[in-house]
Order: C-alpha cells, then structure tokens, then sequence
C-alpha cells in the first residue's frame, strides 16, 4: 500500500468557534483524483486550505506521512494575484515556479522556457506579454492554472478551476487534467459543476458537515445529491456520459423545468 500523502485523521475544521467540519477521515495517496461537492458554504475551499497547511486543525491531526508536504499547485477560486500592479501573464505564471526556485534567485532561462511551456499547455503562450488584468475571465483562469503547473507540483488543488470559461475551455482543461493525472499527478478539485466531477472524478467527495467520500458511481447517486441539495435531483446516462439535472423544490419531480448542472 502506498504511503499517503497527506492524512486527516478525526480533523475538525473551522474558524474561531464557527466549525465548518468534522470528524474528517482523509487519505490522499500518489494517483488519486478526488472531486469534491457541496452547497455553497459547506467548506470545500476550507478544506483545501487545509490540505495546503494553510489552515490548522481545530481538533485531530493532519499528517504528512511522508516526512514533508507534497509540492502543491493550487488554482484558488478568485483571483489572487494583485491587479492593481500590471504583472504580465508571463510573469504571473513564474510565480508559481518561486518556491522551486528558492529565495533571492532570479528566473533564469530555464525558468523561463518552463513557464512557457505550462502557458503552452493552457494554451495561452501567445498571450503571455500581455498583463493579467487586460484578460478575461476565462483566461485568467487559464494562467493560473499555468501558475500551478508551473511548481511542478505533485498535488493539483483546484478550487472551480473551470469559472467563467466557455464549452471548449472548460473540455481542453479537463482534458489537461486528465493527461495530468495519467501521467501520476494526483488531483482534487473542486467545482460545482456536477457533470464534471461525474464525468471526469473516478473518487467524489460529499461535503456537507463531514465528508462522504467514495467512487463516483456509489457517491453521486439521485437520493445523496437530493437531499444535499434539498431538492429532486437526477443523475442520468446520455449516450455514454453522466449528465446532472436538478428541479425546483416544489417541482414534484424533474420533468421540463430540470436544469442540467
Ligand atoms: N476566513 C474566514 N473566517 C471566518 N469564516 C470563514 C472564513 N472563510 C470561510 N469562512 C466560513 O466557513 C464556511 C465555509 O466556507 P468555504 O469558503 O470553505 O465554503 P465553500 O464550500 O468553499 O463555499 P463556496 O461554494 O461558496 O465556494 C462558510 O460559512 C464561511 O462563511
Ligand atoms: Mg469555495
């Protein structure tokens, strides 16, 4: 069996007196790939800062059997890059190589033709003289995502990594994902998009006080997600791929009002 990662063990998590989560039981191993779910508020960006070390645990323990933290990528839900300075895409993609290149040394050429290639594989190298904030959304969304690859991370930590981009983007970085963790990097990511996480996530993750962690057929079933949600929903098959569809509560039922998510 592989040492994990990182493990929670009966970790509670929260801030001051507010706990946001409990009793978590967590083993994040080399190859996983873990979608996690839940309503709005329910933790999931929390705990990912925890896997980060970036929150502490209220109560239990958060291991890094290993002996040290993985190197993580992380994509954060909004922006964290300061636009009010004109960082230029290029260089908000180095950023993410600082760690990897230790204090007080400048990126030199190979740093350089690595962040390229990580803005290559998001597909935005032609933008890269252009500052960050001159960009949309979506694209945004796509350095930083080759911000997070830039550290050569061993961890994927995506926080809605997919937020304001359209059909063929959301489908390229998925796709990107994918390739990621085929060739062993491990993933969790987060996202509201059901379909994503049903389509793409061989594990799932039900936030909701505590976690509800198994494979994604087991997890991300119609009873589970309706009462999370409060609300019918359904999990369907088209041809091959899962699609999610929620009703208004009162609907009775998902028939022409249902909404694929
Ligand atoms: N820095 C903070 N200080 C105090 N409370 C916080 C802080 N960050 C988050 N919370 C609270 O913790 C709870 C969980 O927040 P979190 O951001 O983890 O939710 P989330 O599942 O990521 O939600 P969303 O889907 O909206 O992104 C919320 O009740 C939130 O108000
Ligand atoms: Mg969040």
């Amino acid at each position: 069996m592989k040492t994990p990662l990182v493990e929670f063990r009966r970790v509670r998590l929260g801030y001051g007196r507010h706990t946001v989560l409990s009793d978590l039981d967590l083993r994040l191993v080399q190859g996983d790939y873990v979608g996690l779910v839940g309503p709005n508020g329910a933790g999931k960006t929390t705990l990912l800062r925890a896997l980060l070390g970036n929150l502490r645990a209220l109560n239990g323990e958060i291991l890094y059997p290993r002996g040290q933290r993985p190197r993580f990528g992380y994509v954060p839900q909004r922006e964290g890059v300061d636009e009010i300075f004109p960082f230029s895409v290029e260089d908000v993609t180095l950023m993410g190589r600082y760690p990897r290149m230790g204090l007080c040394r400048r990126p030199n050429r190979s740093d350089r033709e690595h962040a390229l290639h990580c803005l290559e594989r998001v597909g935005m190298a032609e933008h890269r003289h252009r500052t960050l904030r001159d960009l949309s959304g979506g694209q945004k969304q796509r350095v930083l995502m080759a911000r997070a690859l830039a550290g050569e991370p061993e961890v994927l930590l995506l926080d809605e990594p997919t937020t304001g981009m359209d059909l063929a983007s959301e489908e390229d970085t998925l796709h990107l994902i994918g390739d990621l963790h085929e060739q062993g990097m491990t993933v969790v990511m987060v996202t509201h998009l059901l379909y994503l996480v049903a389509n793409h996530a061989p594990t799932v993750g039900i936030l909701n006080r505590g976690l509800t962690l198994g494979p994604v057929g087991q997890v991300l079933n119609d009873e589970r997600l309706s009462a999370l949600y409060g609300r019918p929903v359904k999990v369907l098959e088209v041809e091959g791929r899962r699609i999610v569809t929620g009703c208004p509560p009162t609907g009775g039922g998902c028939g022409g009002e249902a909404t694929a998510c």
